[in-house]
């Protein structure tokens, strides 16, 4: 096991060396330093894993060295040595994140136990670290969201980022293609040299292999000079080919073949030319569909689908709705020079519940709509434009449940006198879970949180209402 570094800071070099023969045979490597300025360049370069911090210092206050590891959060475990009695600086020192202290003179056995823990302590930082990196990140590069559907997204970026495989991005219109292929450039090796989006549907055919390969001059009306294109443009970094279902038949021929060699000839040139790109690609079709009907290769598929990533839809991201919309209304209120700060807990329901057929971007639009046309610290219903002020929105289906439970309730409270057409309260509970379950998919614990009750609620009526069936049949 290789040993641990462990800086030592200590003025005077008779307790340095007695220190160091007390640590000799524990899994150390020692470094020495015998004041602060030598002990902060030292930590600044290459940080050791444990400190032993004398606080009384020649040059500068131990106390300022603490107080830079913790504000820089070096993940430096610090031990301070304190002289006897000072308990107060002890307690300081504790406030600035020291691990713990030790009184002077300082005990072999002591000084051994308090590294040993610091240690502990310091393995199981890094573990929590490791930990809340791979599943409680809440935003990665661009992302907003710490749902467990994009911790999963996130997951592929950062394992896929490092390889030269094509990457091939799915999802709905706005759930973030392009912020992904992105992301995987800014975090790969390639991240100093170009990232070049090519958005196949928005350039015309006829132009579609000028802009990828480039052409001479000459090669047809117009090219009045030599031109680049994006693959001789992304050289040694990331070609984004979106929209790539779009793209030409004839040219996804031309496509594959530069895929498969690295090679192109610009337009109007024999010159074969080599260039080094990562591919990464986009679509908001289902590419296999787009194979089984004839517009996209099935070669070129194949050879493109190497690492697929599938963005999820807004409405299936959960509270990261919330995240994002409260992120983008810091962003536009800044932009737009307004005020708000929080959506009502109604609007925020409103969002949560809504389809966001557009995903992220409609998201955006709307709350640029609010902004703009709004003013005020809180983002009210009111404020919500079309369609989610309307009364076909989901929101106001649950609203519709509501209504039709309370005038349900209120129907048989009022009737004092039973008669036939009141509805047992049981059955009037019944069919409001009923709608609301069914108003979420299926989705119980969305639905009991709409209702305002837990979920398990919710499954005991199920069981209940199932056994009530069944003695009656
Ligand atoms: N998780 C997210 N957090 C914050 N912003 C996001 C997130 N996902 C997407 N966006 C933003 O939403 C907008 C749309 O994203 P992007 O253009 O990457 O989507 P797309 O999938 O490529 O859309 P299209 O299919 O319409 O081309 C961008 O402004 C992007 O920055
Ligand atoms: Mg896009």
């Amino acid at each position: 096991m290789p040993s641990t570094p462990v800086l030592i800071v200590e003025d005077s070099p008779t307790l340095s060396a007695v220190y160091g023969s007390y640590l000799a045979h524990e899994p150390y490597q020692l470094t020495f330093a015998d004041n602060g300025n030598d002990a902060l360049a030292l930590i600044k370069n290459n940080p050791p894993k444990l400190l032993i911090l004398d606080l009384n210092l020649p040059d500068i206050n131990g106390m300022d060295i603490l107080k830079y590891i913790h504000e820089q959060q070096i993940p430096t475990v610090v031990v301070v040595l304190t002289a006897h009695g000072s308990v107060d600086l002890a307690v300081d020192a504790m406030k600035y994140g020291a691990f713990d202290f030790i009184s002077k003179p300082v005990e072999a056995k002591r000084l051994q136990i308090t590294l040993r823990n610091a240690g502990n302590n310091h393995a199981l930082k890094e573990i929590v670290d490791v930990f809340k990196e791979m599943y409680e990140r809440d935003k990665y590069h661009g992302f907003i969201g710490s749902s467990p559907v994009m911790q999963s997204v996130y997951h592929i970026i950062e394992n896929a980022a490092p390889s030269q495989a094509t990457v091939f991005v799915t999802g709905e219109s706005g759930t973030g293609k392009e912020l992904c292929a992105e992301a995987l450039h800014k975090q790969s090796p390639r991240s100093e040299h170009s990232f070049i989006a090519l958005n196949c549907a928005a350039i015309p055919k006829e132009l579609m292999e000028s802009e990828i390969f480039g052409h001479i001059k000459g090669a047809f009306t117009g090219a009045s000079k030599d031109r680049e294109g994006a693959a001789g443009l992304a050289d040694e970094g990331t070609l984004f080919l979106d929209e790539l279902c779009e793209m030409d038949l004839e040219l996804q021929s031309k496509i594959l073949r530069f895929v498969q060699t690295g090679t192109f000839k610009k337009v109007g040139s024999n010159k074969l030319e080599k260039v080094n790109v990562r591919f990464v690609c986009a679509t908001n079709k289902e590419p296999l569909k787009e194979v089984q009907e004839g517009r996209f290769r099935e070669d070129l598929y194949y050879r493109l689908h190497v690492i697929p990533i599938e963005l999820p839809a807004l409405r299936d991201r959960g509270e990261d709705i919330i995240k994002i919309a409260s992120n983008l209304l810091t962003i536009i209120c800044n932009e737009e020079n307004k005020t708000f700060k929080i959506f009502n807990s109604s609007v925020k329901t409103t969002f949560l519940n809504y389809s966001w057929p557009g995903n992220v971007r409609q998201l955006e639009n709307v709350i640029r709509n609010i902004v703009v046309l709004n003013n005020g610290e809180v983002v009210l219903p009111s404020m919500l434009p079309p369609p989610l002020n309307q009364p076909n929105e989901p929101q106001v289906t649950l609203s519709i449940v509501s209504e039709r439970k309370a005038s349900a309730l209120v129907d048989s409270i009022s009737s004092l006198e039973p008669s036939k057409d009141v509805t047992p309260l049981w059955l009037v509970e019944k069919t409001v879970i009923e709608d609301t379950v069914r108003f979420c998919d299926g989705n119980i614990p969305k639905a009991a949180a709409l209702l305002e009750v837990s979920p398990s609620t919710i499954y005991r009526k199920k069981q209940a209402w199932e056994e009530l069936a069944a003695k009656t049949l």
